[in-house]
C-alpha cells in the first residue's frame, strides 16, 4: 500500500489515480447528477447495516450526520475523487474520522453506482412519462374541438382523403400513450436493487438486501449478485423507449412543420422565430428542433448500445461511459415532448383553408368508388372507372356528365344505372366523405368521439400509474428520512 497518511490518519486511496489518466478516467464531474441518489443509498446502506448489527450504532449515527453535513454543502464541496462515491466517502471520513470507512463495509462502488444510476433515472422516467401525458392531453383537447374540421390527408405526402384534424391528432395521441406504457414499463426494470450485489460476488456480512431495496423505494432486488453488478440492459431499454418516442415526436413535428408551410395549421409565436434577414418570415423552428431531438437520443441510444455491446461480466469501466447517454437523451427528449405540447395547445386551425384544401386533388375518388361498389359493382371496376375519370380531367374533380361519360365508356351504361344522382354528389363531398367513414377508428364524428373517449381512459389509467409509482418513491424517501433522524 503506497496511499498517503493524512494527518487524520486516515489512508487515503490514491495508489492508482494519481497519474497523468486522472482526468480521463474521473467521472466526479458527470456525477453530479447522482450526487443526492448517493448521499440517499449511502443513508440507507448504513441504516441497513446499523441494524443488522455489521456497523455499531454511534458509527451509524456519526455517518449520517456527516451525510446530512456532506449533502448540505452539496456536490461543488466535496474533495477530489475519482468518482462522487469516493469523493463522498472521502468527505464522510473527514467528518467522521477513520471509523466513516466503515460506511462502506458490504458494498462496492460497483453495486453502489449501479443503485445510484437506477435511482436516478426513475425519477426522470416519471417526468419523461409526465412531459408525455401534457402532451397527449394538449392533443386531445384540441382534438376534441375539431372533430368536424375537414382537412386533407395524406399517402405518400399526396393529397388522398378528408379526413378531420380531431382524426390526425389522434393518431399521434394513440402513438403517445404506445410511448407512455413503454417508458413505465422501462421504469418498472429500472427500479429494482442491485443494492447488496457488492462487487458482483456479494459479501460475507449478513446484509438485508430488501431492506436497502425498500429503505430506497425499490420494488424489489435484483436476485444474481452478478448481473446486479454488471446489468445496464434498464438503460438501453429506457433509451429505446426514449428513441421511440422521439421518432413519434419528430412525426408530429414533420407533419405540423409542412402544414404550417401550406397554411394549413398557424402556430403561435412562441413557438415561431424569424428570419435575422428576411422580415417577413415565421419560421417553425421551435418543431424543427423537436424534429431533430430524434436524431440525437438515437445516437445516444447507439452509444450505450455500442459500449454494452460485447462487454464481459461483471463490472468494466466502460460502464462510466454509458451512463451520460441516458442522462442526455431523457433530458433532451423531455424537453421537446413539453415543447411539442406547447405548440400543439396554442396553434390554431384555420378551418375554411384545410375545409377547401380537403376537396382538391379528387381527394373523394375512393368516396365514389366505393358509392358504385355499395351498389352492387366489384370494387376493382369501380375503381377502374374512377381512375379513368380522374385521368380525363386532369388534376380537379371530376362532374358527374364527366363520371357518367366514363362509365359509359367502360361498363357500357350509364352511371346512374349503378347509384342515384344525389349518393355520387354526397360522395364527391369531402364533409360526407368523413362522415360516412364512420368504422371503428375512422374520421367521422362518432368513431372520434369513442377515440376521444378511449385516450381519456387510457390517459387516465397512466395518469393513476405515475401518481402510484411517485407516491411510493415519495414514502420510501419519507421512510428513509424517519430512519436517519431517529439516529443523528
Ligand atoms: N465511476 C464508476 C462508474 O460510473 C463507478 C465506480 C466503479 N469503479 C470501479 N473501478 N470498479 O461506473
Amino acid at each position: 500500500m503506497t496511499g498517503k497518511e493524512e494527518s487524520s490518519g486516515v489512508v487515503r486511496r490514491d495508489r492508482f489515480s494519481g497519474g497523468p489518466a486522472r482526468e480521463f478516467m474521473s467521472s466526479l464531474a458527470a456525477d453530479e447528477r447522482i450526487f443526492a441518489a448517493d448521499v440517499a443509498v449511502d443513508r440507507a446502506h448504513v441504516v441497513m447495516l446499523e441494524e443488522q448489527g455489521i456497523v455499531e450504532s454511534d458509527v451509524a449515527a456519526d455517518v449520517l450526520a456527516a451525510l446530512d453535513d456532506v449533502e448540505s454543502a452539496g456536490h461543488g464541496a466535496l474533495p477530489d475523487g475519482e468518482d462522487v462515491h469516493e469523493a463522498i466517502e472521502t468527505a464522510v471520513i473527514e467528518r467522521v474520522g477513520p471509523d466513516g470507512g466503515k460506511m462502506h463495509t458490504a458494498r462496492s462502488r460497483n453495486d453502489e453506482v449501479a443503485a445510484c444510476i437506477r435511482y436516478r433515472l426513475r425519477e426522470d422516467l416519471l417526468s419523461a412519462v409526465e412531459s408525455t401525458l401534457a402532451l397527449r392531453e394538449s392533443l386531445s383537447e384540441t382534438a376534441e374541438r375539431h372533430v368536424e374540421t375537414v382537412m386533407p390527408g395524406y399517402t405518400h405526402l399526396q393529397p388522398a382523403q378528408p379526413t378531420t384534424v380531431a382524426h390526425f391528432l389522434l393518431s399521434y395521441e394513440a402513438a403517445f400513450a404506445r410511448d407512455t406504457a413503454r417508458l413505465l414499463d422501462a421504469y418498472d426494470r429500472t427500479n429494482v436493487s442491485p443494492l447488496g450485489a457488492a462487487a458482483f460476488a456479494g459479501t460475507p456480512f449478513d446484509v438485508d438486501r430488501d431492506r436497502t431495496a425498500e429503505l430506497l423505494g425499490f420494488d424489489g432486488v435484483l436476485g444474481n449478485s452478478m448481473d446486479a453488478s454488471s446489468a445496464r440492459d434498464f438503460l438501453a431499454e429506457s433509451l429505446a423507449a426514449l428513441s421511440t418516442h422521439a421518432v413519434t415526436l419528430s412525426g408530429l413535428a414533420e407533419d405540423l412543420v409542412i402544414f404550417a408551410n401550406k397554411g394549413y395549421v398557424e402556430l403561435s409565436d412562441d413557438y415561431s422565430s424569424t428570419s435575422s434577414i428576411m422580415p417577413q418570415k415565421v419560421n417553425p423552428d421551435t418543431l424543427e428542433l423537436v424534429r431533430a431531438t430524434a436524431g440525437d437520443a438515437i445516437s445516444g441510444l447507439n452509444g450505450l448500445l455500442t459500449t454494452l455491446k460485447g462487454l464481459p461480466r461483471a463490472y468494466n469501466r466502460d460502464l462510466q461511459r454509458a451512463t451520460p447517454h441516458a442522462w442526455r437523451a431523457v433530458d433532451d427528449v423531455s424537453a421537446a415532448t413539453e415543447v411539442a405540447a406547447g405548440a400543439v395547445a396554442t396553434a390554431e386551425w384555420p378551418e375554411e383553408t384545410l375545409s377547401a384544401a380537403a376537396a382538391e386533388g379528387f381527394s373523394t375518388a375512393t368516396g365514389v368508388a366505393d358509392a358504385l361498389a355499395m351498389a352492387g359493382l366489384p370494387f376493382r371496376t369501380a375503381h377502374e372507372v374512377v381512375a379513368e375519370a380522374a385521368g380525363r380531367i386532369d388534376g380537379g374533380t371530376p362532374d358527374l356528365a364527366t363520371l357518367d361519360a366514363v362509365a359509359e365508356d367502360v361498363l357500357g351504361d350509364t352511371l346512374f344505372e349503378y347509384v342515384s344522382r344525389e349518393h355520387v354528389e354526397r360522395a364527391l363531398d369531402p364533409t360526407y366523405s368523413v362522415a360516412s367513414r364512420d368504422s371503428a377508428g375512422g374520421p367521422a364524428p362518432e368513431a372520434v368521439a369513442a377515440q376521444l373517449d378511449d385516450a381519456a381512459a387510457q390517459l387516465d389509467a397512466h395518469e393513476e400509474g405515475l401518481g402510484e409509482r411517485t407516491a411510493a418513491l415519495e414514502s420510501a424517501d419519507d421512510r428513509l428520512a424517519a430512519e436517519v433522524n431517529a439516529r443523528v
